[in-house]
């Protein structure tokens, strides 16, 4: 159990023993309103005092098992008497005060996200890919789960002895965000489950239905208060109020399609386990179909898709799952989305508008992006009034390689252009109307320097793109990089966001990452200026925002890898990178002897997923920046990457596959000892730990015997790993 920060715990007002009142001994089913009122009370104060214990003081007071008791007791009288629950419910204290926010969970399992696919073809590849992993025959049977994919917010409610004891939104998929007290407002969302695992995370989506949506906007315009975009902004502004009271006179929904944590299996299948939520309780959807055959998916996509306005509700497409679990179980996870299920997305809404004018942005990385200004359409339920017009060719009509495209047809401003968004991606321009041009319309003229500091931009071969070459003395470069070190996958600093880097920006308070960190020797306490006396700042939010920074001193490698904001570097190969090297120092070392050709290089790009274009991006950027980034590096303390699945033999080992295998394919082995921790890498060299090598191995196999490299067939890997 998570046993967050206690800031602001109350005072305590009854000790734990001997002198516990009576109510500590009556059983949640027969107290009555007075014995809860006070065995509420009584339960809100020993757990903050045992937390403040544990956390603030070091020195607990009861063992983990109590603890989770209170909690479990406290939780099941407030489902008997949701009336009583109290302002500081110990349900709402997990992570920071509620006075900060909401309070932070840690999903006991990762939230994933979907892969997509658009077309026919993308479903069937999905599943053949499915097949060649698991090493099936192209006639093999494969059942799937399909059911629409609800436009809202996922949710993850976690069940402890059949007491709901938390809810948590996705955040970035590892962490989310405490709204347990809203969630319990939901009708659809039970307080208590009968016949239960101990433990079980149900996850699912939260939405508005349209009716809902419509009225709910109705009664905030009566009121003058902010309306709502569409039922999904509706609903996720309806989740996260800080008022439960608030989302309480919101009427949300709950659709149960998904589980976390359990502490025994549902089921042995999608369909089954869903089935047993159902019986739980839980609200699943009707529409959901086992489909046997890949016509039958794609029948049963036509089919929602044909029932989509009558729904009441927003799906943007069809998610199948494979629907046996102990096959969900060897597929496994790719690095945010599961391997086993795949989202087919309804095809993009579009609308034609008048292209008013076409600015030109900077981006963190010096690329210049063409923004389209659009006289304000509708476009599927949104307004939409800027959209991306990608690059230089794309406005000029042609493709990165001068190829046509809209059949050579250019974007000038003025045109009608026909304007396309799919879910929550940028809108973008499809496509023009010559005949309705009008006669004074020039062509676009791209600009050669950078319209925010003058540097010339240019395009290198190969590069659909042009980039200002100012580097930091772009303060669009700059700011946008600040932008990106402060953001929520990055340092996440609480109370420092885009305005206030925008504005810190600008009077000079911070020109580069490192200033963060010395702004309170700056402009803290007994400083000529300072923060406090700010616009918009007083004593405690300046406090706040020098508490925040500190406490990002400490920062894991994989966020502080991606914070720099080195070209192609995303959070996913931040992590690789991470995971790779263990520590700072190791990684630093490394970039600095990466020389083209040299071993470090090899070494970097025997990394999966690590291409000679992110390689030069890493060495280029520690060339121009390593003194900078170290001086960064020096005023924190990089925490070395966790080391996945550590207790396994092969954790930290490099493996090379070689051969055939006769028990998995190549695709299902490397997935497993990349879970297992290990790197797998395509080539025998000195760094390699160990050869698994099938029938027919060649070369490498002679490669590993000339190093000394330990190697085993496939019946020895397997008892190594368990899995024989
Ligand atoms: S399954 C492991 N099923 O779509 C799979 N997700 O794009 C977890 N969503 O984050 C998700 N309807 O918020 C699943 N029937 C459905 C869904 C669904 C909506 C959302 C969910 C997820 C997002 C991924």
């Amino acid at each position: 159990m998570d046993r967050g920060s206690t800031d602001g715990a109350a005072r305590v007002t009854t000790r734990t023993g001997t002198d516990a009142p009576d109510t500590a001994r009556i059983a949640v089913e027969t107290l009555d309103t007075g014995q809860a009122v006070s065995e509420l009370a009584r339960l809100a104060a020993l757990i903050a005092e045992a937390n403040a214990a544990y956390h603030r003081d070091d020195a607990p007071i009861m063992p983990d098992a109590e603890f989770d008791a209170l909690r479990a007791r406290n939780a099941a009288i407030e489902a008997r008497f949701p009336d009583l629950i109290r302002q500081d419910s110990p349900s709402h204290q997990i992570g920071a005060a509620p006075s900060e926010g909401f309070g932070k969970i840690r999903h006991a399992r990762r939230m994933l996200s979907l892969a997509n696919a658009f077309t026919d073809e993308d479903v069937a590849d999905f599943t053949t890919g499915i097949r060649r992993f698991l090493g099936l025959p192209p006639e093999a049977a494969l059942a799937f789960a399909a059911e629409p994919k609800i436009d809202g917010l996922s949710l993850s409610l976690r069940y402890e002895g059949g007491v709901l004891v938390h809810a948590a939104t996705r955040g970035d998929g590892e962490t989310g965000e405490d709204v347990t007290a809203n969630a319990r407002t939901i009708r659809d969302i039970p307080h208590q489950l009968t016949g239960a695992p101990e433990v079980l995370e149900v996850r699912g989506e939260v939405y508005m239905s349209h009716a809902d949506f419509t009225s709910l906007n109705d009664r905030q315009s009566k009121t003058g208060a902010r309306t709502f975009a569409n039922p999904r902004n509706a609903a996720a502004g309806s989740l996260r109020q800080l008022d439960p009271a608030i989302t309480a006179a919101r009427p949300l929904r709950f659709l149960a399609y998904a589980w976390g944590e359990i502490s025994a299996p549902l089921a042995s299948s999608q369909t089954g386990a869903i089935a047993r939520l159902a019986d739980l309780g839980f609200a699943t959807n009707p529409m959901m179909r086992r489909c046997e055959t890949l016509d039958e998916m794609l029948a049963t996509y036509a089919r929602i898709e044909a029932q989509r306005a009558n729904l009441g509700y927003d799906i943007d497409g069809v998610v199948y799952k494979l629907d046996d679990l102990a096959l969900q179980e060897r597929l496994g996870l790719r690095s945010t989305t599961p391997r086993w299920a795949i989202a087919h997305k309804f095809p993009a809404e579009r609308a034609w508008t008048v292209l008013e004018g076409i600015d030109i942005q900077v981006g963190r990385t010096g690329a210049l992006s063409p923004v389209a200004r659009l006289r304000p359409v509708t476009v599927g339920g949104v307004v939409v009034s800027n959209a991306t017009l990608h690059n230089e060719d794309y406005i000029a009509g042609r493709d990165s390689r001068g190829a046509p495209i809209r059949e050579g047809r250019d974007i000038r401003v003025g045109d009608r252009v026909e304007v396309y968004r799919a879910g929550d991606v940028i809108p973008k321009i499809r496509d023009v109307d010559l005949s309705q041009r009008p006669q004074e319309a020039v062509p676009f003229v791209f600009p050669e320097t950078c319209p925010e500091c003058g540097s010339p931009a240019i395009r290198e071969p190969g590069d659909s793109v042009r980039r200002c070459t100012g580097g930091l003395i772009c303060p669009a470069q700059a700011v946008e990089r600040l932008k990106h070190f402060v953001s929520r996958a990055a340092f996440d600093i609480e109370g420092l966001g885009t305005k206030q880097v925008e504005s810190f920006w600008r009077d000079g308070w911070i020109s580069a990452p490192r200033d963060i960190f010395t702004l309170e020797a700056r402009f803290g306490p007994g400083q000529p200026r300072q923060l406090k006396n700010r616009e918009g700042w007083g004593e405690r939010s300046a406090q706040n925002l020098f508490a925040s920074i500190n406490a990002k001193r400490r920062i894991g490698l994989a966020r502080f890898l991606f914070a720099l904001g080195i070209r192609h570097v995303g959070e996913t190969s931040a992590g690789m990178l991470a995971s790779h090297y263990g520590t700072w120092s190791a990684f630093r070392d490394a970039m600095a002897e990466a020389r083209p050709g040299s071993p470090a290089e090899a070494d970097l790009l025997a990394i999966d997923g690590v291409g000679p274009v992110m390689a030069r991006a890493l060495v280029t950027a520690f060339e121009a920046e390593g003194t900078e980034i170290d001086a960064l590096a020096d005023m924190l303390q990089i925490e070395p990457a966790e080391a996945r699945a550590s207790d396994s033999p092969v954790a930290g080992k490099t493996l090379v596959f070689t051969g055939t295998l006769e028990r998995m394919t190549r695709a299902e082995a490397k997935a497993r000892a990349e879970a297992l921790g290990a790197k797998v890498a395509g080539s025998v060299s000195a760094r390699t730990d160990l050869l698994i090598a099938g029938p027919g191995a060649g070369s490498k196999a002679k490669k590993a015997a000339e190093l000394g490299v330990e190697v085993m067939d496939e019946e020895g890997w397997l008892r190594l790993i368990g899995g024989a």
